[in-house]
């Protein structure tokens, strides 16, 4: 089966994609990476490209959307330009987790599972992300903040909005050793 080219993915990225198949002799081994791949120059992962990633590694859609489902970091829709997610798993939670998530959604004027209105931030709670003894634990995009209290959490915001403007963001994403950061 040959797999429709997708009309949302540049050339180059087509390119990466056979790069990236070539490496793997099992064709669904490339399913996460062609995921990756399409999430990073697209933002999420639409239905077009669960297609294209089935006929690509050999297996069906719905395959490819267990997969897409199953981690959460992956978007099934158009999301923000930053991701904060805040772990909502027992110890996080115990910790006053959704204190924290309350505070965001006041700072950002959007509730979790939403983006802000200007397309600039998504809020999600997510499940465990590993720091589970210092929480409650927030991601912002690949940064992660721990002990985020709710006077924490405004700081944070306030380095995620500052964080819109600055073209050096990525390099050095907004934390403890980050000037605007005082938590
Ligand atoms: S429970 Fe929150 S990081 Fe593990």
């Amino acid at each position: 089966m040959s797999a429709p080219t997708p009309k949302t993915l540049s050339s180059s990225a087509l390119d990466r994609a056979d790069e990236i198949q070539g490496r793997y002799p099992e064709k669904r081994s490339a399913t996460l990476p062609l995921l990756h791949l399409a999430q990073e120059e697209l933002g999420w992962i639409s239905d077009e490209i669960i297609q294209w990633v089935a006929a690509k590694t050999e297996t069906s859609p719905i395959d490819v959307l267990g997969v897409v489902t199953f981690y959460p970091m992956f978007k099934q829709g158009p999301s923000g330009r930053r991701h904060v997610r805040v772990c909502r798993t027992l110890p996080c939670a115990l910790r006053g987790a959704c204190h924290t998530m309350e505070v965001l959604e006041k700072e950002f004027g959007c509730k979790h599972g939403e983006t802000t209105a200007d397309g600039s931030v998504s809020l999600e709670y997510v499940e465990c992300l590993a720091a589970c003894g210092s929480g409650p634990v927030v991601q912002v995009d690949h940064a992660l903040y721990e002990n985020l209290t709710p006077d924490k959490a405004k700081t944070l915001a306030e380095a995620v909005r500052n964080s819109l403007a600055d073209p050096s963001y990525g390099l050095t994403p907004p934390g403890p050793d980050s000037p605007e950061w005082e938590g």
